[in-house]
């Protein structure tokens, strides 16, 4: 798959599956637009790709703030005439709890990055892409959207199933444009180092992420942020072209019913 010349954005790619994903493209020739609130860890993974000979800006922008993303966008398509792809990832958990004590805050921002932020960069690209009749839009929801998700209280699995129906809405909008929009419904990814897991607030520690791969994934592995990053890819070549508002668990099978999850419950 080339993308020589295409023009990327991807958000929330200081790090993580951003990140993999904005080399992913660099690799096959695409100019990355790496996004982040993280400005510094932005710059790192942009200069990191250029040492390699690659393409790659740094742009430092909160999805959530509407004004900041249309100035980005607009400076983008001075600078390079074009936006080809654009991957909506950026996001924030908001942390673990109980519904009667998450707090309007907490609710309000993580809807805001997760569900506002893919509306407002969806909104400001597909003003560059439709005229061009062409363009792929990926947004990053999550299989808590689906199932909702015992470690991340109510205010993430939220904003995720906005991302599946904010997908479907855009993909029907923007399909007549040549525009293809679809998301993919990670499971769990190994996005995160070790130290940083014992200091997170949502009870996940490094046992249960080992005996969540052995009772809810079927393929026994962790996936890794190249597995979200090539299937991105794929979504945005030209050999997806007939997909249009789907959605695409990837996930080492963690939705099927398995004899892991059979024996795990019932003993046989
Ligand atoms: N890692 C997993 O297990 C997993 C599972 C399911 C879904 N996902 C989804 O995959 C995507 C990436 O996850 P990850 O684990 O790589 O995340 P991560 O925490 O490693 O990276 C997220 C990035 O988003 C950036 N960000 C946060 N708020 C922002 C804002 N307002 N504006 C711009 N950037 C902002 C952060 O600075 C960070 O660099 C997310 O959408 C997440 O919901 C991840």
């Amino acid at each position: 798959m080339d993308f020589k010349d295409r023009v990327a954005i991807i958000t929330g790619a200081a790090r993580g599956i951003g990140e993999s994903t904005c080399w992913a493209f660099a690799k096959r020739g695409a100019n990355a637009i790496v996004v982040d609130i993280n400005g510094e860890g932005a710059e790192r993974v942009a200069s990191e790709i250029r040492a390699k000979g690659l393409n790659a800006s740094a742009y430092t922008t909160d999805v959530a703030d509407v004004n900041a993303v249309n100035a980005m966008v607009e400076d983008v398509f001075e600078k390079y005439g074009r936006i080809d792809i654009l991957v909506n990832n950026a996001y924030i958990s908001g942390g673990y709890a109980i519904v009667t004590e998450t707090s309007q805050e907490t609710w309000n921002k993580v809807i805001a990055v997760n569900l506002t932020g893919t509306f407002n960069f969806s909104k400001a690209v597909a003003a560059k892409m439709i005229p061009t009749k062409s363009g792929k839009i990926i947004n990053i929801s999550s299989g808590a959207g689906v199932n909702g998700s015992l470690s991340s209280g109510v205010q993430y699995p939220a904003s995720k199933a906005g991302i599946i129906g904010l997908t479907k809405g855009l993909a029907g909008d923007l399909a007549p444009f040549g525009i293809n929009v679809n998301c993919i419904t990670p499971g769990l990814i190994r996005t995160w180092e070790p130290e940083e897991m014992k200091e997170q607030a949502t009870g996940w520690t490094l046992e249960k992420v080992a005996r969540y791969i052995e009772v809810e994934v079927p393929l026994k592995r962790v996936g890794q942020p190249e597995d979200i990053a090539e299937t991105v890819v794929f979504l945005a070549s030209a050999a997806a072209s007939y997909i249009v508002g789907e959605v695409i668990n990837v996930d080492g099978g963690g939705m099927l019913d398995s004899v892991a999850k059979r024996e795990s419950l019932l003993g046989f």
